[in-house]
This record gives structure tokens, C-alpha cells and sequence, in this order.
């Protein structure tokens, strides 16, 4: 166990943070001793995957940081429809997709260059460019401290939604994602229901999951922010969903708002869009900021603070808030301590 440990290389926001005490679990043993530990010392235990979709606000974590590294990539089954792969939730998300391509698996290549790791992959459902990782899981298996015991969740019973699953709720908030099996289809069709994808392929002789996946990386370079080079956590705030009545008042008001039809008649906003029109694309207050390619993706532009970022997040949600009436979520965890 490390002590006073700098998560700086650990959220990809780039943000200055200690944690009182830090450790990287291997396997099922050592993730067992880690939490044996919290509970021993009373501190409540924190599952770090990527850190790709954190921000750390306060300047100490009085936790016990748990750096999730179990691996692991197997062929485990198939079906008629479906071949099955299990990987280690501490497996680099952007590499199992291009493992599983380059193996002739294909089916998330939509989702290439996303950053963090697999475990937070089915935490957060992360999605982009028409696809979400729930239209590929299998199951899920937890480790549940409570119990003792790791079991298997269907893919049924994560209750999957827009940037939500059940391992974002209070019933979950103990156990931890040990690895994720996800299903592939055998018979591969490219996902083209993102315009700028689309196009992007138009002239393409032939669309395989190769030139799909190398469009995406290429859209990804050119919209977000490298977190090797610009602290972000991707979108800093949920596209906010509305009901059909507050979107006609607001389409009236502004008749060139980006919106999209989604499932009980409601209407979901571009958050980006509504952030650009509050003025605040490329904005920047001492180091903290947006970006100025992407207005919903906040950006640390060299030493901000984990405060100073989340200010900034307020001052965003408080602008939007006053000329649309529209309240926007944040999408990443917010660790206060
Ligand atoms: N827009 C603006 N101004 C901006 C940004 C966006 O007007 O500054 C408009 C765009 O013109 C476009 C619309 O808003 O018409 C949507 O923008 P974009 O296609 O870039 O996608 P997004 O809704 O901003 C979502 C996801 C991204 C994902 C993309 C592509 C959320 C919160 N974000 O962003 O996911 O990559 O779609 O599918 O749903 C992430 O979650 O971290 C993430 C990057």
C-alpha cells in the first residue's frame, strides 16, 4: 500500500490530487486485500480505472485509492449470432477494441480512441458515433464485497441507459467490475448512423471495420482534445433530455437548435450547442476552460485545480441554465472526497 500518492498521471483532466493511500490490484486476491484494508482503516474505498471520466475537486483524498490492472482477453463462446470475449476490466479500453478487430473480431470500432479502461466502459455505457458498449455486453461479472462472492450480471439486469448503468447506483456502490464479456456479431455491418461518419466513408471502395475504425480516430483527433497534450475528461456534462413541450417553447426561441428525437416522446439537446450559444466555446479563466473545436468538453489548458475547473463547470451550468432553462448534468464522477 503507497501512501500520499499524486494522482496526477491518474485522471486524465490532469489534475493535482493526493491520495491518502494508493495500491494496484492484479487479481482477485489482491483486490480482496485492498478493501479488507479500507475497511480495516475505516476509509471508504475508491475504484480507479483510466480515470478518464473524473474530476477530482479537493486537494486530498482521505480514500483508499484502488488502481484496477486485472486483465485478461479470452474467447470464452459463441453462438449462432455471437462470439463471446471476456476481458479483465483493467484492460485500456482503445486497445481491446483494436485487439478485437485485428483478431477478426470487429463490432465496437465506432467506439475506438475512447480513453480509460474496460470496467468503466459498462459503468458509464460509453457511447459515440451511433453505437454504445450496451449493444455489445454480454454480461458483467462483479465482485460484491458484501457477499464475498463474484457474480454474473446479464447484460439485462445492468439497466443500461444514455451514460447510465446500474453500477452507477446506490445499490451497486460496493461492489467493483472485475471483467466484461462482451458479445460480437458474426455477421458485420458497418454502423453509419453518424453523419460526419458516413460521409467520411462515402468515397470509400469498400467499408471495413479497419477504414471504419480509422475514421473514427480520425474524427475524435480532429473534434476532442488528446488527453496526452490537454487535460479533459471527453464530455464534461450529459446531453440533456427534454420533454416535448419546454423543446417547441425553446424552438421557438431558437429555431436553429440541434436536437434529436429519442424513445417517450422527449427530445434530447446538444449540450455543445447550447454552450456555444451561451457564448462560452473556447472560454478560458485562468487555466480552466472549453474547447475551442467542442464547447462541452472542458479543458484543463496547463495547472488549473480540481476546484477551479469545477467552478468553471458551474459558471457553464448557471449561463445555460439563465438563457435556456435547461439544467446540465455533469457526465463524469466528481470526487469531492
Ligand atoms: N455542437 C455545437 N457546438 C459545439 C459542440 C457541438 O454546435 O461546441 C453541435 C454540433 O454541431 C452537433 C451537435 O452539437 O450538431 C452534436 O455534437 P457532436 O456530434 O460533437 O456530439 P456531442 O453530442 O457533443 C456526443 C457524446 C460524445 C460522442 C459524440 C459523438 C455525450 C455527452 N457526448 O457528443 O461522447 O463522442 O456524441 O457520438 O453524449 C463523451 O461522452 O465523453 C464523448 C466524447
Amino acid at each position: 500500500m503507497l501512501r500520499n500518492v499524486n494522482l496526477k498521471p491518474y485522471n486524465t483532466m490532469g489534475v493535482e490530487a493526493t491520495a491518502d493511500y494508493f495500491t494496484t490490484v492484479h487479481d482477485l486476491r489482491e483486490l480482496k486485500a485492498a478493501l479488507a484494508f479500507a475497511r480495516a482503516n475505516r476509509l471508504p474505498p475508491f475504484i480507479l480505472g483510466g480515470g478518464a471520466n473524473l474530476l477530482i475537486v479537493c486537494k486530498a483524498l482521505h480514500r483508499v485509492v484502488i488502481h484496477m490492472a486485472i486483465m485478461g482477453f479470452e474467447v470464452v463462446g459463441e453462438s449462432q449470432m455471437s462470439t463471446y470475449i471476456k476481458v479483465g476490466a483493467g484492460e485500456n479500453w482503445h486497445q481491446t477494441v483494436k485487439r478485437m478487430i485485428g483478431e477478426g473480431y470487429p463490432g465496437l470500432e465506432n467506439l475506438a480512441l475512447i480513453p480509460g479502461s474496460v470496467g468503466a466502459s459498462v459503468v458509464q455505457n460509453i457511447g459515440a458515433y451511433g453505437s454504445e458498449v450496451a449493444q455489445f455486453v454480454k454480461e458483467v461479472d462483479i465482485y460484491d464485497p458484501t457477499a464475498d462472492e463474484v457474480r454474473t450480471l446479464k447484460a439485462v439486469d445492468c439497466d443500461f441507459r444514455y451514460r447510465h448503468s446500474i453500477f452507477k447506483t446506490s445499490q451497486a456502490r460496493d461492489w467493483v467490475v472485475v471483467s466484461v464479456t462482451f458479445a460480437l456479431p458474426k455477421l458485420w455491418r458497418a454502423n453509419l448512423s453518424y453523419d460526419d461518419l458516413a460521409q467520411a466513408l462515402s468515397g470509400v471502395q469498400r467499408t471495413t471495420p479497419e477504414a471504419v475504425f480509422d475514421q473514427v480516430v480520425a474524427i475524435r483527433k480532429r473534434k476532442l482534445p488528446d488527453p496526452e497534450h490537454l487535460g479533459s475528461a471527453g464530455s464534461f456534462f450529459k446531453n440533456p433530455v427534454v420533454t416535448r413541450e419546454v423543446f417547441q417553447a425553446l424552438l421557438e426561441r431558437f429555431p436553429s437548435i440541434v436536437h434529436y428525437r429519442v424513445a417517450g416522446n422527449m427530445e434530447k439537446l446538444a449540450a455543445g450547442w447550447l454552450i456555444e450559444e451561451a457564448g462560452l466555446k473556447g472560454v478560458r479563466e485562468g487555466d480552466a476552460g472549453t474547447y475551442d473545436k467542442q464547447a462541452l468538453v472542458l479543458v484543463n489548458y496547463g495547472k488549473a485545480s480540481g476546484a477551479e475547473l469545477w467552478q468553471m463547470a458551474e459558471h457553464i451550468r448557471g449561463k445555460v441554465n439563465d438563457l435556456f432553462g435547461v439544467t446540465l448534468e455533469p457526465e463524469p464522477v466528481i470526487l469531492r472526497d
